[in-house]
């Protein structure tokens, strides 16, 4: 299908637009806020989602104030948006503010405090707050009882106006941790005030999942084991660990992807139908199809996940020779596994999931490879001669999703191939795809928690990839007589030969992108 017969009808659109509220983001100064919060939220007020009334308050250690803050943020948001009308970054720059402080200083409450009073002061209905923790996790235990001391965080007991929270990952590093930081959450705040970003959900992509699965009768009947052979979920990026060694160095491919984004992909794809498109009914469903995935086996790990970093290739250097990682380190900058669903709809289909730094090429997708036909009637073709059905949902940088389906080629000789019915949402929509962070924050404003974590899902996820970290730490990874070794694959290749032994057995091997 060429790109003229992709035609949209747009038949339902539901938007709504958030009331006023003030947006407090701690980190302010970071490239979080310069590169996605700040842009989003422009974005969101030139589509007139973003109140005329809201204002945005901006903090962190830095010394600005709110002139230096401004220019730093126009500067910025003129790169982004160059065709955009001076005078309109300004009018929206006039609402933004900037505190200085330490994060642990009583002061800088208080000024927060005197800063919301003097914007919301006289205001109809009062406006939500937004606080947005857009700094390292270790602050959260400092910054969310600090909220709550200054009686910032407190909500009327009917939750008029809202006060909402916003985390960034990591939500803990095992299971203990983010249990622990999730009694320390729950202490100031309600389970309904919290909104964990996982920001592949806002993906318009990551979105589709459902509406595909269940706007349309044509997929759910053959979504399971009877027809799917296996699933193939992929997100390769070709930047390396870039300036974000600290972190990286303690949390590794599989908690900084695996636990939360590829999980979240993997339980969007093979979920059951949930009741209803309510936050809770959703999350339920997550939660099921989590619970229900098969613990890695630990005397068998390397069966069924392994780990691998990057070395120099390709004129890269490797992960070890980035600046701020040790020369010895066995911190993983890719994992390929296999997960196994223990549930009706899912018995014996493989999901193979990997994802890792330094990869050839950016590019994330779901690719459900369908079986083959059981019996062929064209006389000379074997079942196994005609390529299996794959539906591929492309989730970035080329959005959109493709269905590869057997056909004729025109002509008086029975000549068969392969025919993919293409969509990309650029040549349909246009390019311009909202960003995930718009997409997400305006769902905080507007109390919607769908595309957020809610802390049972987070908790399921760290009880299937605990274990595997703790045998990783447990055994020498430089070691190559140990199980579960630490592999390595040149930068820009594909990831280490190794992972297609995963697929031993399967009658595909891994998708070449
Ligand atoms: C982040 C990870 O959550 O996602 C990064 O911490 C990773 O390591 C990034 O690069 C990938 O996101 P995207 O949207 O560029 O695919």
């Amino acid at each position: 299908m060429g790109s003229d017969s992709n035609s949209w009808q747009g038949t339902l659109c539901i938007e709504v637009s958030p009331v006023p509220n003030t947006i407090i983001i701690f980190g302010a100064s970071g490239d979080l806020a310069q590169r996605k919060l700040i842009p989003a939220l422009f974005n969101l007020s030139r589509r007139n989602l973003f109140h005329d009334r809201s204002r945005i308050i901006g903090c962190s250690r830095s010394q600005m104030d709110d002139d230096s803050f401004r220019d730093v943020q126009g500067k910025a948001l003129k790169e982004r948006f160059p065709s955009c009308e001076a005078g309109e970054i300004d009018a929206f720059l006039a609402k933004i503010f900037y505190i200085a402080g330490g994060y642990d200083s009583h002061e800088t409450y208080r000024g927060i405090h005197r800063k919301l009073q003097e914007l919301e002061y006289q205001q109809d209905p009062v406006p939500n707050r937004t606080f947005y923790l857009a700094t390292p996790a270790a602050l959260y235990p400092i910054i969310v009882p600090m909220l709550a001391e200054f009686q910032l965080t407190a909500e009327n007991y009917e939750g008029i106006p809202w006060r909402h929270v916003v985390l960034e990952k990591p939500f803990g590093h095992d299971l203990d941790s983010a249990e622990k930081l999730d009694r320390l959450l729950h202490e100031s705040l309600q389970e309904r005030q919290i909104y964990r970003i996982d920001h592949y959900l806002g993906k318009e992509t990551v979105q589709n999942i459902l509406m595909l699965r269940f706007a349309n009768i044509i997929f759910e009947p053959v979504w399971n084991s009877h027809y799917i052979d296996n699933v193939q979920i992929t997100v390769a990026e070709s930047i390396g660990v870039e300036h974000r060694a600290g972190y990286y160095e303690k949390a590794g491919l599989l908690r900084d992807m695996f636990q939360n984004h590829m999980l979240e992909m993997l339980a969007l794809t093979a979920m059951e139908m949930p009741a209803s498109f309510d936050a809770d009914a959703i999350r339920d469903e997550k939660l099921k199809l989590i619970k229900s995935i098969r613990p890695f086996p630990i005397k068998e790990l390397d069966k069924y996940i392994m780990r691998a970093q990057y070395a120099s290739g390709n004129g890269m250097p490797g992960y070890r020779e980035e600046e701020g990682v040790s020369k010895d380190s066995t911190t993983e900058t890719f994992v390929a596994a296999k997960f196994l669903i223990d549930n009706w709809r899912w018995r014996g289909v493989p999901f193979y999931l990997r994802s890792g730094k330094r990869l050839p090429k950016k590019v994330s997708e779901i690719a459900i490879t369908f079986k083959r036909v059981p019996h062929s009637i064209f006389s000379e073709l074997r079942p196994e001669d005609l390529s299996a059905d794959m539906l591929v949902l492309n989730v970035q940088p080329e959005e959109g999703m493709a269905l590869s389906i057997q056909a004729k080629q025109p002509g008086p000789k029975l000549c068969m191939g392969r025919l993919s019915l293409d969509f990309k949402y650029a040549e349909v929509f246009g390019g311009d795809i909202p960003d995930a962070y718009e997409r997400l924050l305006l769902d905080c404003m507007l109390g919607d928690q769908t595309l957020f974590i809610r802390s049972d899902v987070i908790a399921a996820s760290w009880r299937l990839f605990t274990p595997v970290l703790e045998a990783w730490s447990k055994f020498d990874g430089n070691n190559l007589n140990c199980p579960c070794h630490l592999r390595h694959y040149p930068a820009g290749s594909w990831g280490p030969e190794d992972a297609d032994q995963l697929l031993c057995g399967c009658t595909s091997c891994w998708r070449d992108l």
